[in-house]
């Protein structure tokens, strides 16, 4: 049976040239804080793997922490500016945080624990397409905002949010400002400084290179606790061994990410399109969720009128189709998305919904694959949907 994997906004195939370097460095044992030559060679390696990533976001080597993720790095922005709601805050604005209501778990759960420490927090509303408005942010700061989290691409959606115009706020009122890049490093083109950020998180996995390592971009001069304290590694702002094959890894999948990008981006929006276009064909009462096309090249999250997601999704797994009905982090959950319903859809909707996430690995022939078992999945369940007979 045919397989096809458009879930790649959950996780990403291994990239080959990543995986030859990975297996190149298994035996690269050395500890890169010891002084001797099985420390230095892992340290170069290291060191190597940071110029790249810095590379691919415009920062400097020095301002790129490495750690285990995207979760992790969301975790250190958030309890690190805030210094977990204790009086030590790096900023001496206060203890006030701006978000919006659909940032990831690894930012929205990390804004409900500070929260229940003492942190206020203001979760920013979305317009019908996930998007935020400058406005409101600039709206919603106060005298003891410390802080800005809003994220690049939406992982669900794929919409993709003014970074810039709200860095600038930021900037204006003296506050620091993150954004989740998780979804939109390697995608689309990041620039810290073009984009003004303070902290940028990006994560290994989604792509190309292993799971388990990530980076957090903290600008030159902007202080922040440690998450986890411990050894010098990482400019003391990351204690622990450092994860030398996954961070090697890491910088090969940003150098590949750079080459890449630019074909990657143009087809994948291609693929994308053809995608939802040809299903808005097939199906009736179909209806695309996330902005037209201010959206990530790869992802598109499509909702199917009186079916439920999570029957598709087996449906489709059965013919080789992977897809997923929100983000990977919430699959466990019988709730709707968070995401669509605070962009204002309702929630048996919400339910019915569905995100391809594309990648480099798929082709023409995937999409029509979907486009052939798809529809009749859909008018099938549809046929024992109750909500249908009603209609
Ligand atoms: C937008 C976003 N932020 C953060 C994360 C978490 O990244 P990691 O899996 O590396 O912890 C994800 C993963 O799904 C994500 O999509």
């Amino acid at each position: 049976m045919r397989r096809v994997y458009m879930d790649n906004n959950a996780t990403t195939p291994i990239h080959p040239e990543v995986m030859e370097v990975l297996k190149e460095s298994l035996d690269l044992y050395g500890n890169a804080s010891s002084h001797h030559s099985f420390g230095t060679e892992a340290r170069e390696k290291v060191e190597e793997a940071r110029a790249s990533v810095a590379r691919l976001i415009g920062a400097q080597p020095e301002e790129i922490v490495f750690n285990s993720g995207g979760s992790e790095g969301n975790n250190y922005v958030v309890k690190g500016v805030t210094c977990e709601g204790r009086a030590c805050s790096i900023s001496s604005r206060g203890n006030h945080i701006i978000t919006s209501s659909i940032e990831h778990p690894s930012v929205l759960n990390v804004a409900k624990c500070v929260e229940s420490l003492g942190v206020e927090v203001t979760y920013l509303p979305v317009d019908q397409y996930g998007l935020i408005d400058p406005d409101g942010v600039e709206k919603a700061v106060k005298d003891n905002t410390c802080l800005i989290s809003i994220m690049f691409g939406n992982n669900e959606v794929g919409t993709i949010e003014p970074i810039e115009e709200i860095a600038e706020i930021a900037k204006r009122h003296d506050i620091l400002f993150h954004t989740d890049a998780v979804q939109a490093v390697g995608k689309i083109p990041v620039d810290v400084n073009k984009l003004g950020v303070d902290f940028l998180t990006l994560s290994g996995h989604k792509i190309y290179g292993p799971k388990g390592v990530g980076a957090l971009y903290v600008r030159k001069g902007r202080k922040i606790c440690p998450l986890i304290e411990g050894g010098h590694q990482e400019m003391s702002l990351r204690a622990g061994t450092e994860n030398t094959l996954g961070i090697i890894g890491l910088g090969k999948a940003a150098e590949v990410a750079a080459k890449e990008m630019p074909g990657e981006r143009k087809r994948l929006t291609a693929l994308r399109d053809g995608l939802y276009e040809g299903l808005a064909a097939r199906v009736e009462e179909t209806r695309l969720n996330g902005h037209p096309t201010q959206r990530l090249p790869g992802t598109a999250n499509i909702g199917f009128k009186y079916v439920e997601g999570e029957s598709i999704l087996l449906r489709l797994d059965m013919e080789g189709i992977a897809v997923s009905t929100g983000s990977a982090c919430t699959s466990d959950s019988l709730e709707p998305s968070h995401v669509l319903l605070a962009m204002g859809i309702p929630p048996e909707e919400a339910h019915g919904s569905m995100r391809f996430s594309l990648g480099r690995e798929n082709t023409d022939e995937d999409v029509d694959y979907v486009l052939e078992k798809l529809p009749p999945i859909v008018q099938d369940l549809r046929q024992m949907s109750p909500l249908y007979a009603k209609k």
